[in-house]
C-alpha cells in the first residue's frame, strides 16, 4: 500500500505543509483536518487542482473533524500525522501564553489520533512545542520514539539564515546548530556552526554571533510582530514537512528535533531539541553532539526549564 501522510490544522501552518508534502509526490494521500467545517476541502479541492501544474500525482483529501471525533476515520492508516492544531500567537505574546488553550486541543486530536491511527509517527508543531510534544505522548500514549516535536531545524533554519545574510554568503555555505527548548532556552550552537567548513567564530566577531544568537532566539517573535495576526508558517512547514518525508522514506537523516531524552548529556525523562536520526520508527537514536561546557550547561538548563512544564501538561 502507498504512503499516507495526515495534517491536522488547516491553517496557514497546516495548509502549507500540506502543499510541501503534496508536491513531494511520494505519498498516494495527504489528508488535512480541521474543525472548521468545510475549509480542509476547500483547501484539498484547491490543491488537487494544481496537481496537473505542479506535476504530482498525490491526491489529497479535506475532511471537517467534529467534536466527538466524527471524520476522524479519514486518518486511518496514517504513516505520519503532523498536528499543527491550536492557536498561534499575537504580537507580544510568548509561546507559553497558549499552554492552556492548546493543550485542550492538542490533547484532544492526540486521543483521536491514537484511536484512527494507532501506528503512526507522530510530528507536533503547535506550541508552546516542547510541552505540546510531552503532551501528544502523554495522550496517544505511543512508544515516545514515535512522537516528536518540530522546532530544532527552524530554529537552525534562522540562525544559518542569519549568518549567511551577515555574511553576504550563500546559505549553502553555512552550517549551524541549534539545540534546548522552542523558547527563552533555546541554545544556538556556534561551536558546532561553520561557514565553508571554517568555525563560524574565525569568520565571524564573538559580539556579532551573540547578536545573531539572541535574533534567532527571537526569531519567531520577530515574525509575529511583523504579521500582527499570526505567525510564521513557510519556513516552519519546509521543517515539518521534511521531517515528515524522513519517516515516510525511512531516510536515516539526522536532523535537530524535539525528542525523548533518555541519558544523552546526562540528561533524562524529558522532551528537549537534540540531534536524532530519523526513520520509519521516527526517532531511531538520539545523537549527542560534542558542545562546549557552556553550551552543555545551558542545555541542561533548558531541560529543567522544560520538565517543569512538562509535568504540568500531564493534568491539563
Ligand atoms: N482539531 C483540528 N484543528 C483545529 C482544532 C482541533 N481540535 N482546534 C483548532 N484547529 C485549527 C483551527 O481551526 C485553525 O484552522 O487549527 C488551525 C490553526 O491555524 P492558524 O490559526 O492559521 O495557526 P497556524 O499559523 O497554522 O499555527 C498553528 O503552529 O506554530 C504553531 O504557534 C502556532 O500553535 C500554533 C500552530
Amino acid at each position: 500500500m502507498g504512503k499516507k501522510v495526515t495534517v491536522v490544522g488547516a491553517g496557514f501552518y497546516g495548509s502549507t505543509t500540506a502543499q510541501r508534502l503534496a508536491e513531494y509526490d511520494i505519498f498516494d494521500t495527504v489528508v488535512i483536518t480541521d474543525i472548521i467545517e468545510g475549509k480542509p476541502e476547500g483547501l484539498a479541492l484547491d490543491l488537487n487542482q494544481s496537481r496537473p501544474i505542479e506535476g504530482f500525482e498525490t491526491r489529497v483529501v479535506g475532511v471537517t473533524t467534529g467534536k466527538n471525533g466524527e471524520g476522524y476515520e479519514a486518518i486511518e492508516g496514517s504513516d505520519v500525522v503532523v498536528i499543527t492544531a491550536g492557536l498561534p500567537r499575537k504580537p507580544g505574546m510568548s509561546r507559553m501564553d497558549l499552554l492552556e488553550t492548546n493543550a485542550k486541543i492538542v490533547r484532544q486530536v492526540s486521543e483521536n489520533v491514537a484511536k484512527y491511527a494507532p501506528n503512526a509517527v507522530v510530528i507536533v508543531v503547535s506550541n508552546p512545542l516542547d510541552e505540546m510534544t510531552a503532551l501528544a505522548q502523554i495522550a496517544t500514549q505511543f512508544p515516545k520514539n514515535r512522537v516528536m516535536g518540530q522546532a530544532g531545524m527552524l530554529d537552525t533554519a534562522r540562525f544559518t539564515h542569519f549568518v549567511a545574510e551577515a555574511l553576504s554568503v550563500p546559505v549553502a555555505s553555512v552550517k549551524t546548530l541549534t539545540l534546548g527548548s522552542h523558547g527563552d532556552t533555546m541554545v544556538p550552537v556556534p561551536s558546532r556552526s561553520t561557514v565553508d567548513g571554517k568555525p563560524l567564530r574565525e569568520v565571524m566577531p564573538a559580539e556579532q554571533i551573540e547578536d545573531l544568537v539572541v535574533r534567532t532566539r527571537n526569531g519567531g517573535a520577530e515574525v509575529v510582530a511583523l504579521l500582527k495576526t499570526g505567525s510564521a508558517y513557510f519556513a516552519p512547514s519546509a521543517a515539518a514537512a521534511r521531517m515528515a518525508r524522513a519517516v515516510a522514506t525511512d531516510s536515516g537523516e539526522i536532523m535537530p528535533v524535539c525528542a525523548w531524552v533518555d541519558g544523552e548529556y546526562g540528561i533524562s525523562g524529558v522532551y528537549l531539541g537534540v540531534e536524532a536520526e530519523i526513520g520509519r520508527e521516527g526517532v531511531r537514536r538520539v545523537i549527542e553532539t560534542p558542545l562546549d561546557d557552556d553550551e552543555i550547561a545551558s542545555l541542561k538548563a533548558a531541560a529543567e526549564a522544560v520538565r517543569a512544564k512538562q509535568a504540568d501538561v500531564a493534568n491539563m
